[in-house]
């Protein structure tokens, strides 16, 4: 099935144009620098862009920067007065993200932070943020349940937010200490009984596999 669901992915990139070269390029870039080829997949990638477009997201926070990926997709749906930051631990990681950036063009939308996301999210507010728009929650899963609360504080009425990696081959549902699950499964946990938030999960095939996000709007 794998090699379907791929097919199908290139299917896709083929006629709804899901990579264009600026993604290809960032792609070879994060692929040359040796890192591990864990983004979204193209089409995911896209849906980001169309999800930010669907809000008309002028502020966006991502929690995991890896290559910029994602993070390009979703500045481009920025207008020019837009702004982004993109939170990142590892320093390699960062600098290879604000070249990829650059590369796209969208340095001056962009801001990349180094640091562990836990340390620089209570001093977002010092680099003149206050809001988000758009949080999109991908960086190591065992701090899952603290970034929905810090992407929570951030959050006004629809802003929306997306957690990577919530599936994971469906093992969410099993006895596992796996892959990070007992954590990913204290997010649902969270969700059960938040009342902030309205939220769905989305089981993912393609490019990367089986795994799926989980989406919410901030009441
Ligand atoms: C993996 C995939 C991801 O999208 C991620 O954010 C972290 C890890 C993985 O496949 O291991
Ligand atoms: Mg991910």
């Amino acid at each position: 099935m794998e090699e379907t669901w791929k097919a199908v992915d290139e299917y896709f990139e083929k006629k709804l144009k899901t990579t264009d070269d600026t993604m290809d390029h960032i792609l070879k870039e994060t692929d040359d620098a040796g890192m591990r080829q864990i983004e979204v997949s193209k089409a995911h990638g896209k849906m980001l862009y169309l999800m930010a477009k669907m809000v008309d997201a002028k502020s966006i926070l991502e929690i995991g920067t890896l290559g910029g990926f994602s993070t390009v997709w979703l500045a481009r749906a920025l207008p020019e007065d837009g702004r982004m930051a993109t939170i990142e631990a590892n320093p390699n990681h960062a600098e290879v993200a604000r070249r990829n950036i650059a590369s796209a063009e969208l340095a001056a939308l962009v801001d990349v932070i180094e640091g562990q996301a836990l340390d620089r999210l209570p001093k977002l507010m010092e680099r003149g943020y206050s809001r988000f728009d758009l949080i999109f929650i991908d960086a190591d899963k065992e701090n899952n349940v603290e970034y929905l609360k810090w992407a929570l504080k951030f959050s006004h009425k629809g802003s929306v937010i997306i957690v990577d990696n919530v599936v994971r081959h469906g093992r969410i549902i099993d006895d596992t200490e796996a892959q990070a699950i007992p954590y990913i499964r204290q997010l649902f946990d969270m969700l059960e009984h938040d009342g902030r938030i309205e939220s769905t999960a989305i089981q993912t095939v393609g490019q990367k596999g089986y795994d799926g996000f989980l989406m919410g709007v901030v009441k």
